[in-house]
Formats: structure tokens, sequence, C-alpha cells
């Protein structure tokens, strides 16, 4: 398609989406004097409507049963979990049995690598990702620190070429080839939080198996962002979190992934708590914990159910859109405020030095874009920020912008387009 950056063209874009009509699902922050652009759905997801509703069932559910209510509430609390699964099963590319909504992410990701990173004997190491995100940094650190291994020994990232904002994929999997029987684990970030890259989970998966390492994701950029196939990937374990793509509340639940070839395994060593063993017998409070087959055996503790309530407003939507429309409308809706963005760079590479470091490939990213301001760059995200353009900025020179096939239209990146352009100058 040959765009245009003109409002009548977006306009036109926006009447032929079939999916326009769900950013009517959502509460737009109005809390700027003018109306406000959202492009952080890769930080925090917009509300959905219906979140108050079902939280508001729930308080008025606890105040009517009490403690019964974990049994006659409208969605009784004993299992409210379960409604979940279906559905978080079906955007992440899972079986039912591979997928549970618990915890949070960081949590989730100690919980699995409790279970999946197993060092013995020369089969030591983790290849992740350079300039992972903090917290994965952290988690990988402790891991190898937990088993008394020395982290400047058995944690190796790749990192970009020299001069390179992206990591080739042919770099990890020459990596993953070299460490061979000393890999005990690969466990990279589906989608870079800083560049936006998308990164082939079924190939890293295919290498890291190749030399008898487990292979794990942290998806909390790419669930309900890219089109994913866990199972069909064949990879061990993933987790992310509930509250980006998925729109599901500040903090709110996380869920997790374990791959039905795991589902029996009791020799697995994990921690365990009452919620993850066996239902039928879980009442009977008797010592000796029996895991539920599949990813359920992973849960620590009851649901919290005010932030399921909000997941589930939130991923009844992604049922009723379907992954594939949204795939389709990601693509072409990230294509167009791409376009927007070099239109506005080349009209103005006298005044503002930008580059976009998210692949060009739209196979190899999601939502996002990110520009790499040069010089003046919080400068122009301050600007922005002022005009309403709710964005963000990460040390440190990169504003990040998301249009969210869910509630983003081909209009806002039109303004976004004007706005951007009005800062520079
Ligand atoms: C890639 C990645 N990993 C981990 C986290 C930490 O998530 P949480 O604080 O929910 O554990 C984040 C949060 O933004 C993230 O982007």
């Amino acid at each position: 398609m040959v765009f245009e950056n003109a409002l009548e063209f977006a306009v036109k874009l926006d009447k032929n989406d079939p999916l326009s009509a769900f950013r009517n699902h959502f509460h737009f922050p109005d809390f700027h004097e003018q109306k406000v652009l959202y492009f952080t759905g890769n930080s925090l997801g917009l509300q959905p409507v219906k979140a108050k509703t079902y939280i508001t069932e729930e308080l008025e559910d606890w105040a009517k049963f009490g403690v019964e209510g974990h049994f006659h509430s409208r969605r009784p609390w004993f299992s409210y979990h379960e409604q979940l699964t279906e559905k978080v099963a079906k955007i992440v590319g899972a079986k039912p049995i591979e997928v549970v909504v618990t915890h949070s992410l960081t949590t989730n990701l100690h919980l699995l690598m409790v279970s999946f990173y197993r060092p013995s004997g020369r089969r030591t190491k983790i290849l992740c990702e350079a300039k992972a995100f903090p917290s994965d940094q952290y988690a990988l650190e402790s891991q190898v620190k937990f088993h008394g291994l020395d982290p400047s020994l058995d944690l190796i990232e790749v990192a970009p070429r020299e001069g390179e904002h992206l990591i080739r994929e042919e770099d990890i999997i020459s990596k993953i080839q070299e460490l061979g029987d000393t890999l005990a684990l690969v466990m990279i970030g589906g989608v870079n939080y800083y560049t936006g890259q998308l990164f082939d989970m079924k190939a890293i998966t295919e290498a890291g198996h190749k030399v008898g390492a487990v292979v794990g994701f942290d998806l909390a950029h790419a669930a309900g962002n890219v089109n994913l196939s866990l199972h069909d990937w064949g990879v061990d374990f993933a987790a992310w979190c509930g509250y980006k793509y998925l729109n599901s509340s500040p903090g709110g639940v996380s869920g997790l992934f374990v791959h039905e070839r795991h589902a029996d395994s009791k020799n697995l060593p994990r921690f365990a708590g009452w919620w993850g063993h066996d239902k039928q017998t879980r009442f009977l409070m008797e010592p000796g914990f029996q895991p539920i087959k599949g990813a359920e055996g992973w849960q620590l503790s009851n649901a919290p159910v005010l932030g399921m309530a909000a997941h589930l407003a939130a991923i009844e939507l992604f049922d009723e859109a379907g992954m594939e429309r949204i795939g389709e409308k990601r693509n072409l809706l990230t294509a167009y405020l791409e376009f927007i963005i070099d239109d506005i760079s080349s009209r103005n590479g006298n005044r503002v030095n930008f580059e976009l470091i998210t692949p060009r490939d739209k196979t190899k990213r999601g939502s996002q874009l990110s520009i790499m301001a040069k010089g003046q760059g919080k400068a122009l995200f301050d600007a922005l920020t002022a005009s309403g353009v709710v964005a963000d900025w990460r040390e440190p020179n990169v504003i990040r912008v998301a249009p969210v096939p869910l509630y983003n239209s081909f209009e806002d990146c039109y303004w976004f387009g004007q706005l951007l352009e009005k800062a520079i100058q």
C-alpha cells in the first residue's frame, strides 16, 4: 500500500479497519488539557471499560457471600483462574494444559527457572541477550548464584555487533552452537523492550534443543503484541505480564507456559504451594505435595480475584478480536506510523537527527517503534509529552512508541506525526 501523510488518508484507513470499534471498549486518559494520544500500551495498557463492572461484581459478591464466595459467587473464586486459561492459551499459541494465569512476571520467571535451570557437570551456562530488561538480568544473575556458580563465567550475553543496534539472530544461534554441552538454558526476551526487536523463537528453540539445552522466553513485550505459537515451536517455558499489551491493570496478574511434554514430570524440582497441589485432595490438608498436571502445578497461592477480574475483561476483547486480525492490523498500523516518522524525519533532517532502530522488517517486530533521538532527544520527548502525546523515554536516548491495534487508530498515527513535527520545530 502506498501511504500518505494526510488526515483524509488516515481516516480512510480507519474506516476500512475491521477492529476500529474496539477502541470504544477502552478508557483513554484525560488528565492532559488536550486530547491524549496514547502510545504506551507496551508499558501499561489502557483500562477496558468492562474491568470496572467485573471488579465491582467481585466486590459485591464478597460483600454478599463472604468466604462462601469461593463456591457461590457468580464466578466462583475457587476456580476463578480456570475461566482465563483457554483465552490466554489462544493468545500465546498454547494448549490449555500448558498455561496458567498466576503471580507476577519476575516471580514466575524465578519459579520456572527453579525447575528448568538445572546446572550439572559441564552444563552450567545460561545464554541471554545483552541489555535484557534489568529484572531479567537480576533474576538470571541470582539464579546462577543460587547454584553456587559465578555469573561472570556462567551468564553469557549476546550483544549487537559493533556499531549496530540489533542482535543478529545468526549470532545467537552460533553462540548456542559454540557453547554446546556447556549450555544449560537459553532465556531471552521474545521482543526486546528497548529496540522492539522480535526474535525467531522457533529457530532459537530448535538450536537450543539441538545442543541439549532448555529454552525459555520472557514474553513481557510479546504476549498480546505478536503472534505466538509456543506449543508448536516446542518452547520449554515462558512467562509474561498482564499489564502491558494485555491491558489487565497496573501490576496485574501474569501468566506462564510450560510445554505439554513437561506436564506429567514429577521429577522437576519446584518450589511448591498449596494452589499447585492436586485439586481433588487439596483440602484434605495432607502432607506430600502432588502437583496438578500441567502449568497449573506451578501455582503457589490462591487466585487474586480482583486482578483476575480486570484480566478477564481484557482478554475477552482479545478473544473477540482474535490474534490473527490483531496481527494484521498491527502490521499495517505500525507500518503507517513508521512511514509518518520517516516522512517527518526526511523533511526536518536539518533540524533533528533521529533514527528508527526497530527492525524495518514486519516479521521482526511487533507494535513498538523505538526512535533513537540523538542530540536533543530528551527535549524532543518532553515537547511531545507537553503536547499531549503519551509515549515513553528509555535511557540513554530512545523514545518508544507503540501503536496498539485494539485501541489505536490510523488517525492517532497521523496526529502523532503532526505533533512530532511541531515539537521538532
Ligand atoms: C522484559 C521485562 N521483564 C521483566 C519485567 C518485570 O516485570 P514485573 O515487575 O511485573 O515482574 C518487565 C517490566 O516491564 C519487562 O519489560
